[in-house]
């Protein structure tokens, strides 16, 4: 979905684009949310697989990863470039990607406060709420036919 503002997204890896993704992940993660650096950076990055989304003049605006056993994670979008339809665009190029690939069930931590935007793709609660980095979160489903 792009709904009229010019952005190119696009699966990309760490090593290609780790600066891009490194700072849209601390303006929201660390800066915004203040999740601890500690958490934020991990080694899964290199070995996922990750959405980059760039303004026409190439700087980077929205990210999110996908790890090999399915799980969604990182989903950020620069606070400025909110319900435009960013966050949507780089979950359903992660969604076909796994179709592709042949996964069968994608899974998340949520925070709570994101929850009505998954549950918009289909995504459904799974057990209870709990803390990660600060923030209460749910774990959600989605069997992907
Ligand atoms: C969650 C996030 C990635 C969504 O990205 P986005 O580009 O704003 O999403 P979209 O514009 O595609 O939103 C599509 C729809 O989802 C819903 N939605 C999006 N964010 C929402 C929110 N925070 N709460 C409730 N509904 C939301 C809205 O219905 C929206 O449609 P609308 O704009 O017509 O109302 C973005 O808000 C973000 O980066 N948040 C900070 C980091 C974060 O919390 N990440 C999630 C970690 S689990």
């Amino acid at each position: 979905m792009n709904s009229g503002f010019p952005y190119r997204i696009r699966i990309v890896n760490w090593r290609n684009e780790e600066p891009n993704l490194r700072s849209i992940r601390s303006a929201v993660f660390i800066n915004e949310q203040n999740v601890p650096e500690a958490m934020e950076w991990d080694s899964m990055d290199r070995i996922c697989t990750h959405i980059l989304v760039q303004d026409f003049e190439g700087n980077g605006i929205g990210t999110a990863r996908l790890l090999p056993d399915g799980h969604v994670g990182r989903m950020a979008v620069l606070k400025v470039w909110r319900r435009k339809g960013i966050g949507s665009a780089m979950l359903q190029k992660i969604l076909q990607e796994m179709r592709a690939l042949g996964m069968k069930k994608a899974t998340l931590h949520a925070q709570l406060t994101a929850v009505e935007f998954y549950e918009k793709f289909g995504f459904q609660k799974c057990g209870k709420e709990f803390m990660e980095a600060g923030i209460p979160h749910i774990i959600m489903v989605l069997e992907l036919s």
